[in-house]
């Protein structure tokens, strides 16, 4: 075909597998630089409470890569019976063992354990998720040692490492959950470089409204964990878009009857945006580099 022909344009797709897979190695480099320099190995402790395939799963993925990391990890597993009282004794052993850095219980817990009172427990400076109440307001504010929560982290670092401008750009977020679009908002909008740009946080609440709240985005961020829930008529030509769903639906042709996807209509959003991040391989990957980059962080932090 001539070069001057083109056929119909499709955005570029955004490789958060291989960006998390330089992060990682830089990770594991300052690891090994902080353990001959202090002796110590950045320790992880993960709070796996039940049965949840996916939990079990993402607890498993991330407990690998601490240990490629060059981290010390450990998974401590209870029964799904197990009570809010003895889940927190253990939370406050952890905070006072001087050898355990990072602290990650994961979400969701059982409905008789209350997440607030969990994650209140954990000392905010072994909190490498971010929940904590210390953490989120420091982030609000933008100032004093906290940790970012891992996926909007993650999000923030892709965006900086493929070159995607965000100061003075319309940014819509769907989604306004703790974990994802309410700290990702806050993140966007701090005069910092790789920020400083104009948030909306669409929600539930835009009801039919939401399609003109979504067209008007530069960016565009899909944190609401429905499949699907973006079509192309919803996105505004060139605009990027950031898939976080992690949805788990029924597809025949595979093995296991199931497959992944996103909140974005990836197949035909592909044809107006300029970049995409595909699912899996997008902001997955990212989630967990920023788990490792965090478990560092606070090793460093606490050593002084
Ligand atoms: N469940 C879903 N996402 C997360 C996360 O980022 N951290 C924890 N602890 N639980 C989760």
């Amino acid at each position: 075909m001539p070069s001057n022909i083109s056929t119909t344009t499709e955005a570029r797709i955004i490789d958060g597998k291989a960006i998390a897979t330089a992060i990682r190695a830089e990770v594991k480099e300052q690891a090994q630089a902080f353990t001959s320099r202090t002796g110590i190995r950045p320790r992880i402790v993960f709070i796996l409470v039940g049965t949840n395939p996916a939990s079990e799963v993402y607890v498993r993925n991330k407990g690998t890569t601490s240990r490629e990391s060059g981290f010390d990890s450990e998974t401590i597993r209870y029964d799904e019976s197990v009570s809010e009282f003895e889940l927190l004794q253990k939370i406050a052993a952890l905070n006072a063992d001087p050898l355990t850095h990072a602290i990650l219980c994961q979400l969701p817990l059982p409905k008789h354990i209350s997440e607030e009172h969990v994650i209140e427990a954990i000392d905010p400076a072994k909190d490498i998720d971010g929940f904590h109440p210390v953490n989120i307001g420091r982030l609000s504010i933008g100032k004093g040692d906290y940790f970012a929560p891992c996926t909007p982290a993650g999000i923030m670092e892709m965006m900086i490492r493929e070159g995607i401008e965000t100061s003075g750009k319309h940014v819509v977020i769907v989604g306004r959950s703790n974990i994802v679009g309410k700290p990702l908002a806050a993140l966007l909008v701090q005069k910092a470089a790789g920020a400083n740009a104009v948030v909306t946080l669409a929600h539930t609440g835009a009801g039919s409204r939401l399609p003109e709240f979504t067209r008007s985005a530069d960016i565009l961020i899909a944190a609401m964990g429905v499949p699907h829930a973006i079509t192309r008529d919803m996105v505004a030509p060139g605009a990027v878009v950031i898939d976080v769903g992690m949805n788990r639906i029924s597809d025949p042709s595979k093995p296991s009857g199931t497959r992944l996807t996103g909140d974005v209509d990836y197949d035909e959003v592909k044809f107006v945006a300029s970049r995409i991040t595909p699912v899996p391989g997008g902001v997955g990957p990212m989630t967990i580099a920023m788990v490792m980059k965090n478990t560092l962080l606070a090793a460093e932090r606490q050593k002084g």
